[in-house]
Parts: C-alpha cells; structure tokens; sequence
C-alpha cells in the first residue's frame, strides 16, 4: 500500500511541487497533452548513464546493444554515440540501424535462420559480424562468397548446455533449443573445424547468449566458464557473451548492477588470454528508461470481484504480460508520491480478456476517468514488440532530455494502417 518505489523510475525523475512527475525536465501530464496516449517517455541521459556504465565495465568496443528491446533512428544514433556497437536480428533491424547513420561495420549480425538475401545485403554493406548460427547458414554463405564476396566476418554461436533460470520463452543456453550448435553433440566442434578450414570466412571468434531478463549471475558465470574452456584450444581473438542481464519491473525485486555481470564474466574467462570478451545487453540498458502513459477510460467496479480500470492502449504497446505474465507496477503522474491503497486490474481496450497490462496494481483511491495513468519500466521490449492487432495505432515514442521533449517516432495514422493493404 506503499507509493510507487523510486527505483522504478528513470535516472532523471524528480517531483515538482505539486506532486506530479518530472522526467528529463519534463511533466509527464504536459507530455500526455502535447503527444497524446498511449506515448512511450524515455529519459535519453538515462540511457546514455547505462551504456557508459556498460562500457566502463567491459571496455571499450566491448558493448554491444541489442536492438531488439528497442529501435528506431534516434535510439540507433545514440548507442552508436556512446560507443556501442549494435546486436542486429533481421534485415529490418540492420536496415534501420543503417538509415541512423550508423557504419556497418558497428553491426553485428544476428538470427537462427537469416535468408539468403539479408546474408547478401550484409555482405554487400560490409556488416562488422555475422553470427553464424547453423549448417545450412554456413552454406548459404559459402554459395554467395563464392560468387565474389570477400570472406565473411564471422563468429559462431555456441550453445553452452546451461540452463538460465527464466520464463522458458526466453531461455536459449540448454540444450533444446533452435539457437547454435550445441557443445555436448560435437557440432560447435565441426562448425569451427569446418568454418577454419573453409576460405569463405574469416573466423574472429564464438559466441552465446544463455537467455533474458536472468538475474542469476552465477548462470552467466557458468556459461562463461563451459564457453571458454571449448575456445581455450582455438585460440580465437574475440567472445561475445550475449546479453540478458534482468532489471527490476515491480518493488521487492532488485537487478545485479552491470559492474558484477562484468566482474562474474571476467572471473570466468580469466584463461582466455588475448581474448577481448564483449556482451550484448539490450534490457538493461533501456528498460527503465521509459515510462508508457495511457488515459484512463473506463472504471468497472465489480463488488465482491475486483475493479477494472481500462485505458486506451493494451497488449498491443506491451504484450509482455500476456506473452511471459511479466508483472508491472502502475502509478498516477500527477501524484507519484501518493499512497496506493486501492486494487485494480490495469487493462487495456483489445477485444479479449488475456488483455492486462497489470493482473494486481495499486493506485491512490481518487483515479478517476480522464486520469492519467503510468507504468514504469517499459522501455525494452514493448515498443520492439507492439503490434496492430484490432488495427489499433501504435504509439508514439518521445525522448525527454534538459526540460526538451523530442518526438522521435510520431503516432501511426489510419492512413499508415492501410498503406499495405492493396486489395
Ligand atoms: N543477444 C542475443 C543473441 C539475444 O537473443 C538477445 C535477446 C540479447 C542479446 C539481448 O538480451 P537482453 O539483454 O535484452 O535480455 N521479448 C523477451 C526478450 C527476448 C530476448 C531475445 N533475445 C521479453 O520481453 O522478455
């Protein structure tokens, strides 16, 4: 029944003296009025405190930021500002990076099953790695470096045989998984032997990646630990560890800092000498950075059940709790300090009941219709993962910084909704 824990929100959060919420110099309820609901806030010095943290824990060049929790231009251009390299998935995700400005060469080149043509832009473009990620990649990268590429940059994802401790969705480092080449069957073993031997590629070094949101660093030393004891032999320059570090979505739960992740990962590959060791974090690095606002609409008091509180957005801006029943906190922004004694269910306007943003959620007892209303920690995975389902419009986002609100990625239009629908 407590107000909304800090540690919840943005590096730069501060309250204003009429109690409401501030970030990056910025009223989250003036924000909501200039941009509308639902609107993606993020505090852009608080991403760039994360990656410089991240850098000053591994190392220069050693910080690689995983698109996939969230891109668009601006974020691209400001990792690539920081010093990042980028963790790309798709064509899409490289083609993006690419149109920020960002050099290939910063680029590294993820997926379990990259088409031939997306291996062919890479290619062209001069992308920094591809991560090889199976025999018939190695393949289709062979054919085309036969037909006059030069030889690829490659590493070769790894599969360690540890298991992460997260919702089984986002768990890669076991052994059944559609992820790399599993140690324990002897496949890592024929990937390097081949991808040496080969003269389409040019073998920098491996890579894994055990899962996400994990808060055990002790998975990520034993992954490093099996991984470094299989590249000890092959001598190889360079190891990605993937990313993964867990962040704190609701109070009582608290993240490992990047500076223990970075000294459990160094402890583990202490043997590998000349090796430079890189990580990939994406959530870490922007998840609570930004906070999603909404407008209250409706209010459904069932006695004796629960109250719904319904807004205007839903699984479509954040289909985290229905896809892994990932909990989130809620809180009113113009009253961030106020006590939350009131039980709701946050839900949002999508025609089902999986639709809840918040399955138990507390707010102070004067919420009413009209309100606006927050949930912290939003920034990764949300937006990356929105969707148009009920053609619903997807969201703005606007990045806040020294009293300045920049809108980054305007609000989709019914114009945008049917721009592919030829029929
Ligand atoms: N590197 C690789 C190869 C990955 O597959 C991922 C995430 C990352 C790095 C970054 O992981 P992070 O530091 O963000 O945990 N949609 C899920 C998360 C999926 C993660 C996929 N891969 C969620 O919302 O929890």
């Amino acid at each position: 029944m407590t107000p909304l824990p800090r540690y919840l929100l943005p590096d730069t959060a501060a309250t204003a003296a009429d109690g409401g919420l501030m970030v990056g110099g910025c009223r989250l309820t003036d924000l909501a009025s200039e941009f509308g609901t639902p609107l993606f806030v993020y505090d852009e010095q608080h991403i760039r405190h994360r990656a410089r943290a991240a850098v000053s824990a591994f190392g220069d060049g050693n910080v690689i930021y995983a698109a996939k929790a969230f891109l668009c231009k601006a974020m691209a251009r400001l990792a690539h500002e920081e010093g990042l390299r980028l963790d790309v998935a798709s064509g899409g995700e490289m083609e993006v990076a690419l149109a920020a400005g960002v050099p290939p060469s910063k680029l590294v080149f993820h997926g379990n099953n990259k088409s031939v043509s997306e291996l062919a832009v890479a290619l062209e473009r001069g992308v920094g790695r591809i991560v090889v990620d199976s025999f018939d990649e190695i393949d289709r990268i062979e054919a085309l470096v036969g037909k006059g590429h030069d030889p690829a940059p490659v590493l070769l994802r790894i599969t360690p045989g540890v298991e992460a401790h997260t919702h089984e969705f986002i768990a890669t480092g076991q052994e059944d998984t559609k992820f790399g080449f599993a140690i324990s069957s002897g496949a890592a073993d024929e990937a390097v032997k081949h991808v040496l031997e080969s003269g389409a590629f040019a073998l920098h070094g491996l890579h894994a990646h055990i899962g996400s949101q994990v808060f055990r660093i002790e998975s990520f030393a034993e992954a490093g630990r099996v991984i470094a004891r299989f590249a000890g032999p092959y001598s190889l320059p360079e190891l990605v560890l993937g990313g993964g570090l867990g962040v704190a979505y609701v109070e009582g739960e608290r993240s490992p800092a990047l500076s223990e992740w970075a000294s459990a990962i160094g402890q583990a590959t202490i043997d590998l000498v000349g090796t430079r060791i890189a990580v990939e974090p994406g959530r870490a690095l922007v998840a609570s950075a930004a906070i999603t606002l909404y407008t209250v609409g409706t209010i459904k008091d069932l006695p004796g059940v629960r109250t719904y509180v319904a807004v205007d957005g839903g699984m479509s801006d954040n289909p985290r709790p229905v896809l892994y029943g990932s909990g989130y906190e809620t809180f009113l922004p113009r009253a961030v300090g106020a006590e939350r004694t009131r039980e709701i269910r946050l839900v949002g306007k999508h025609c089902e009941s999986g639709d809840l943003l918040v399955r138990t959620g507390l707010v102070p007892p004067d919420l009413k219709v009209g309100d606006v209303i927050a949930t912290p920690v939003t920034g990764a995975y949300g937006h990356s993962m929105g969707s148009n389902y009920n053609k619903i419009l997807r969201p703005p986002v606007v990045f806040v910084a020294d009293g300045r609100a920049r809108l980054v990625v305007r609000r989709e239009t019914l114009d945008d909704l049917l721009a592919t629908d030829i029929g």
